[in-house]
């Protein structure tokens, strides 16, 4: 990270099934920054087998938040690195107010305040209808549902052919419990970033093309 005034550090905020990833994925595109997910990285990790992927496994089973010191070194870490000058776009993170605390600290530490954090809002019941219709690319992480983002043919990819899945983790009552995980822990986060004045809340209804446009046009 480097000073500069045209740079971007930006959160996407929003409960589960709020559209965090889908639009993530866009405005990062749009903004040229990178799209750092922590759900992805934890996903990445316990495909790979690898301690971390051991040690977050449990939490994401159930829907449980892993615990914060695991969560800020990595994003710490991932936001040293050299693409990272820009700026980048946080999906996922922070999540808790610890974890809001140590990421106002690094960018205050290196002259670099967040520039907005976009509070996607969505109704609780289509947020369930979402998330119970997620299917996702094994191999590209690509998102999809069923009902409103099928793919071109059933259980494919249509950007590069993988098998889409399920994930573990929208399945019904760990639905459940991830929305009021997310009510308990993460909904403070808003207040949070409004006093300070860097919350711009987005309907997250509608189209997805309609949700991207009301975000660009937001954040300018
Ligand atoms: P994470 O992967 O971040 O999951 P999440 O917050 O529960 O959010 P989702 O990815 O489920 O939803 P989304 O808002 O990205 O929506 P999407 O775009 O996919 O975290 C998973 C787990 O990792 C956590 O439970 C926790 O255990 C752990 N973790 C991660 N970060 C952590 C942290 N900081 N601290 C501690 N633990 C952490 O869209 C959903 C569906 O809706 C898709 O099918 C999509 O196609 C569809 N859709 C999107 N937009 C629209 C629209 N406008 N209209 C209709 N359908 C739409
Ligand atoms: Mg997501």
């Amino acid at each position: 990270m480097t000073k500069s005034e045209r740079k971007r550090f930006m959160v996407m905020l929003g409960p589960p099934g709020a559209g965090k990833g889908t639009q993530a994925v866009k405005v990062a595109k749009r903004y040229l920054i990178p799209h750092i997910s922590t759900g992805d990285i934890f996903r990445a990790a316990i495909k790979e087998g690898t301690e971390l992927g051991r040690k977050a496994k449990q939490y994401l089973d159930s829907g449980e938040l892993v615990p914060d010191s695991v969560v800020t070194d990595i994003v710490a870490e991932r936001i040293k690195k050299n693409d990272c000058a820009p700026g980048f776009l946080l999906d996922g993170f922070p999540r808790t107010l610890p974890q809001a605390e140590v990421l106002d600290t690094i960018l205050r530490d290196n002259g670099c305040p967040l520039t907005a954090v976009i509070n996607l809002t969505v109704d609780r019941e289509a947020l369930v209808k979402r998330l119970t219709a997620r299917r996702t690319c094994s191999d590209c992480g690509e998102n999809y549902n069923i009902m409103s983002k099928p793919p071109k043919k059933e259980g494919v990819c249509d950007k590069c052919g993988g098998k889409l899945y399920q994930r573990d983790d929208d399945k019904r009552e760990t639905i459940e419990n991830r929305l009021s995980v997310y009510e308990n822990q993460t909904a403070p986060l808003v207040a949070y970033y409004q006093r300070s004045q860097r919350l711009v809340n987005i309907s997250g209804e509608g189209a997805i093309e309609d949700v991207f446009g009301r975000i660009c046009r937001a954040v300018g």
